[in-house]
């Protein structure tokens, strides 16, 4: 496995491949790997000839300095689990590598997708994840990228940009990976107290029901019932539930048997700032 800090070292290690018709696949991410990261990889490395895994914290989409200095960086850990699990090369560069005059994100029009959920609580968040996966995909150019549905307004984002800016790459969604209790995985679990990792798994439970209820109930009894649900939870801050149009992303206001729909979370753990979302 290749570990590569700059562009040019990664362009010309592609290159090479790239001449031999190779297939490349992408797996972005912000490091402090875990078995969802790697669920990426393995579908990845299936359908490529090539894998490559970029680590970087990208501070231009943190809405939060503190979130930013916070977020773990387990570097020589992820390292050891990409070598065990078929990457071929990662693409660690620095912020000075990426953003080489100046650290901020470019504006970006995604149709109004960036004004629903979470870009309604953290302000600028889809600029700076539109400008570092649009840098990454100009850097690696690769043939297919993948992304978890965890994010699943940033899967949708991006899938747009590509769609606006006719990128070349092809965009794969995959299934959020989840702790044996349903807590879905993310790297900032590891930054929960005790206490909090224990009460966390109400989140999946929650949308389970959430899920049951929506075959029979109105969405606005739903939404009451889940603001009552976390009123019950002292360690736990809910900080929006909305049912959306999984395409639109749009709130669902009145039932349509037409519209394939979500429901998504975002809930404090202390500072620890969590997201869900499950398919209705
Ligand atoms: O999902 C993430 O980890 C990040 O938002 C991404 C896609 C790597 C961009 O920094």
């Amino acid at each position: 496995m290749n570990i590569f800090h700059t562009k040019s070292d990664l362009k010309a290690y592609l290159d090479a491949h790239k001449t031999k018709n190779k297939q490349i696949g992408f797996v972005p991410t912000m490091g402090a790997l875990h078995k969802g990261h790697l669920s990426l990889l393995e579908k990845c490395a299936q359908e490529n000839d090539i894998s490559v895994v970029s680590i970087f914290v990208n501070p231009t989409q943190f809405d939060n300095s503190d979130d930013l200095v916070k977020y773990p960086k387990t570097f020589e850990a992820d390292v050891t689990l990409l070598e065990a699990a078929n990457c071929d090369a990662i693409f660690a560069p620095s912020v000075q590598e990426i953003y080489p005059n100046n650290v901020a994100a470019s504006p970006f029009d995604f149709e109004g997708l960036e004004h629903e959920m979470e870009g309604k609580f953290r302000q600028g968040h889809f600029n700076g994840v539109g400008t570092i996966v649009k840098t990454l995909f100009e850097i690696v150019q690769p043939h297919t990228a993948y992304f978890g549905q965890k994010d699943f307004q940033q899967l949708q984002i991006v899938k747009k940009m590509v769609q606006i800016q006719q990128l070349p790459v092809i965009i794969k969604g995959c299934k959020i990976h989840r702790e044996k209790d349903g807590l879905a995985m993310s790297s900032r679990n590891s930054r929960l107290t005790d206490a909090h990792r224990k009460a966390a798994p109400v989140i999946f439970q929650i949308l389970q029901e959430v899920k049951n209820k929506f075959k029979v109930d109105p969405v606005e009894t739903i939404v009451k019932w889940v603001e009552k649900e976390f009123e019950k939870q002292p360690l736990l801050h809910l900080e929006y539930f909305t049912i959306a149009d999984e395409k639109t992303l749009k709130n669902c206001e009145q039932k349509d048997p037409k519209i394939q729909y979500r429901a998504f979370i975002a809930v404090f753990a202390k500072e620890i700032r969590l997201i869900d979302n499950v398919r209705l």
